[in-house]
């Protein structure tokens, strides 16, 4: 078989076989098959698509690329939850512990933030001491012995997406719908998990952009997951303003312990009880979605879900006295407010430029060796449909460098938007995929 007629075929609209699917896959882990190759290919891929049966081979060809792991040594059902990834995401903090305390076996494996969205273990590595770099072992123990888990991807964890994901993100590949429900499908299956939930975002901080493409990549998901014998659901959410007030990685994990404690922003609390319920009754830990809700809410009231969270922190190397004092996490040293220019209302917040202003803070990572600055973010008071009295603040930047500040704050001002009149509130929930 010959790399050069593979990418020929694609570039000429065909379908690719099994045999090419695993022959290409194959060979790029093993080194045989050049980067040039590859890109070609992704390209040809990027412009004539991939059908069902295409993108349902490949995401296996990457699943058998490497390490499948075996959580059969857990007992009972376990399920995993994955964001498409958005700006101010935190819900996996506040979610995990919730369902955990409902007596449901969270093992989930984690990634870290690259661009403008963030990443759950680098929001977690706030915590001094906390690591997600531990063994498979301690992995499956801290599930069986307090309900979660969650650790950093391994390296031998569907190899051929690390590949495939580093030369789509350099070669303008990245966006498409196939290749995105592979990349993502092959690491969750390759995870182990009974169950997994999705979470697809939708808006101008996403991937997706409208809530078609995105109904298209959570149908795409969820078919690749039952054709795997795993029980797959998705909710597509908005993500055309930062979800919660808070985007910067110590910022998120103290908006995720206030909403654990029952004061976080509605959205977040919103967001985290659906996708919940929805673990929660996966796992047959309640009769129906109803129920499963009604328990989730209570894990917030009776404080049980916060406690979880300290156990969880406690368990891989953090202390669980942050949980409760979150004080003593990272804080920034400047702060700067952007204030309403007049009395209006707020129209929309363009979500990517949140997520490149807390960027320029020096919060997210530009390439994959960048260290970040888990203290710098930004708090948005006002968000879409909101009302601001002139003067009123709006959003206040916190950073550690006078100059990244004032350039992060141009990227604030012209991220929001503001309207004479009232604005509707933007819609969380834009759709079930089940
Ligand atoms: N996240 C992934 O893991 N893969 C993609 O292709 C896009 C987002």
């Amino acid at each position: 078989m010959l790399m050069v007629d593979i990418i020929r075929k694609k570039r000429d609209g065909g379908k690719l076989s099994a045999e090419e699917i695993d022959f290409f896959i194959n060979g790029y882990v093993k080194g045989e098959i050049p980067d040039y190759q590859v890109s070609a290919l992704m390209m040809a891929i990027y412009f004539k698509g991939m059908d069902d049966e295409e993108t349902h081979l490949l995401t296996n060809a990457m699943l058998h690329s490497g390490e499948v792991l075996d959580l059969s040594m857990i007992k009972g059902f376990k399920v995993d939850k994955h964001s498409t990834g958005g700006v101010g995401d935190k819900t996996s903090l506040v979610l995990t512990p919730m369902v955990a305390s409902c007596g449901v076996s969270v093992a989930k494996m984690s990634g870290r933030g690259l661009g403008h969205t963030g990443g759950t273990i680098d929001k977690l590595e706030s915590f001094k001491g906390f690591s997600t770099a531990i063994s498979n072992e301690q992995f499956i123990e801290n599930v069986n012995r307090i309900g979660i888990s969650i650790m950093g991807q391994t390296k031998n964890l569907a190899p051929a997406d690390k590949l495939l994901y580093a030369l789509r993100d350099v070669t303008a590949t990245v966006d498409n719908m196939s290749l995105i429900a592979s990349s993502i499908m092959s690491k969750k299956l390759a995870a182990g998990a009974d169950g997994i939930v999705l979470d697809v975002k939708s808006g101008s901080g996403a991937f997706m952009k409208t809530d078609e493409d995105a109904r298209l990549l959570a149908e795409k998901m969820v078919s690749i997951g039952k054709l795997a014998g795993v029980r797959t659901m998705a909710v597509i959410s908005d993500m055309d303003q930062p979800l919660g007030r808070a985007v910067g990685n110590s910022m998120e994990v103290k908006e995720a312990i206030e909403t654990l404690k029952g004061n976080g922003p509605e959205d977040l609390n919103e967001l985290c009880l659906t996708l919940g319920s929805y673990m929660v009754y996966f796992a047959g830990a309640a009769p129906d979605r109803d129920s499963a809700y009604a328990m989730l809410k209570e894990s917030i009231t009776s404080g049980r879900a916060l406690d979880k969270f300290a156990e969880f922190i406690a368990a891989q190397g953090g202390s669980a006295c942050d949980v409760y004092d979150p004080e003593n996490l990272p804080k920034a040293s400047e702060a700067l407010d952007f204030t309403a220019p007049s009395d209006c209302y707020v129209s929309s917040i363009m979500s990517e430029e949140v997520g490149n202003a807390c960027l320029l803070l020096g919060g997210g990572r530009r390439s994959k060796e960048d260290v970040i600055d888990l203290s710098v973010g930004i708090y948005l008071h006002k968000k879409v449909g909101e009302k601001c009295a002139s003067g009123e603040k709006v959003a206040t930047l916190y950073g550690n460098d006078k100059k990244k500040i004032e350039e992060a704050y141009e990227r604030i001002k012209g991220a929001y938007s503001f309207s004479d009149s009232p604005v509707e509130k933007n819609k969380l929930i834009k759709g079930i995929v089940d």
